[in-house]
């Protein structure tokens, strides 16, 4: 590890986390194919979700640990930061939570959570900058998927309204928190290597996790032989504004020298969303 870096020089701006609910209701349920009547676009976000309560409560976990790390006179400077993180991702994990208690209904099992609950497990006694390290790669897949999310409408077009505000949404927080795990390594002395290596770790473990539970989800629900399920998979993930073209290179970023979370530039087109959307949220705290 290196030495500890000072505090990371981190605009207010983006310090402040509001904590937002939103005006959807899940209670009701949702159609099977509530993507655009599209199998694998719905599959696949449905596999997404399944991973996110336990992956988001490690996150949560993880900073915590991470924080409790620093001096204490560092730690009360983190305290606002690090409640606004904790604070979106709880309201992350009790949505995803009700969308997967759907899916469930609906017939699909969750895998993604049984494979993530024996890897933290497994890792429970590494030292806490590696969960930060963790977080922190995570951190930077979904800022990427979330701005390729709000920049291409085609991957929620003709969403069940309520769902595709929900991604969105989740979107815009998972790239306004994506230097917080960031910096926090930072600051807890992590090296650029340890950095770099996990990020290369979870990108092939991700790629195939990802990959596993959209087809077995799709196998569940009886669509993965229909040649159509194919197509369209080829269309969303390699088309030219497909999930591949709009995130290789950016996810890439991340293995460079010196790379922060900030270089991505998206916070414009989320500050927008966020000004646009206005009546679907209000602000609980922050
Ligand atoms: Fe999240
Ligand atoms: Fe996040």
């Amino acid at each position: 590890m290196n030495a500890p870096h000072e505090l990371p020089d981190v605009p207010e701006a983006v310090r402040r986390l509001p904590i937002r609910r939103l005006r959807i209701d899940l209670s009701t349920g949702f159609p099977r194919l509530w993507n655009g009547g599209e199998a694998f676009r719905t599959h696949y976000l449905n596999a997404l979700s399944m991973s996110f309560p336990i992956g988001e409560q490690f996150f949560i976990d993880s900073v915590r640990k991470g924080v409790a790390m620093l001096p204490p006179e560092q730690q009360a400077a983190w305290a606002d930061e690090i409640r606004g993180f904790v604070g979106q991702e709880a309201t992350h994990r009790f949505l995803h939570g009700q969308f997967n208690a759907e899916l469930e209904r609906q017939g699909l099992k969750n895998h993604w959570q049984g494979w993530a609950a024996w890897r933290i497990k497994r890792g429970e006694r590494m030292h806490p900058v590696n969960h930060v390290a963790v977080t922190a790669a995570y951190e930077h897949f979904t800022a990427v998927m979330a701005t390729s999310l709000l920049r291409n409408p085609h991957m929620l077009a003709g969403a069940t309204p309520d769902l595709a505000l929900m991604w969105r949404w989740h979107a815009v927080e998972e790239s306004e928190h994506k230097t917080v795990a960031f910096d926090l390594y930072r600051a807890m002395g992590g090296s650029e290597r340890r950095r770099r290596l996990w990020f290369a770790y979870i990108s092939v473990q991700f790629l195939f996790e990802s990959s596993l539970q959209t087809f077995i989800n799709l196998w569940r629900a009886g669509l993965w032989w229909q040649p159509r399920t194919w197509w369209q998979a080829a269309r969303t993930l390699f088309g030219p504004r497909g999930v591949w073209a709009t995130s290789f290179l950016p996810l890439l970023r991340y293995l460079r020298r010196g790379f922060h979370p900030n270089d991505l530039g998206d916070a414009d087109e989320m500050a927008e969303w966020l000004r646009t959307q206005r009546d679907a949220y209000s602000i609980v705290a922050g």
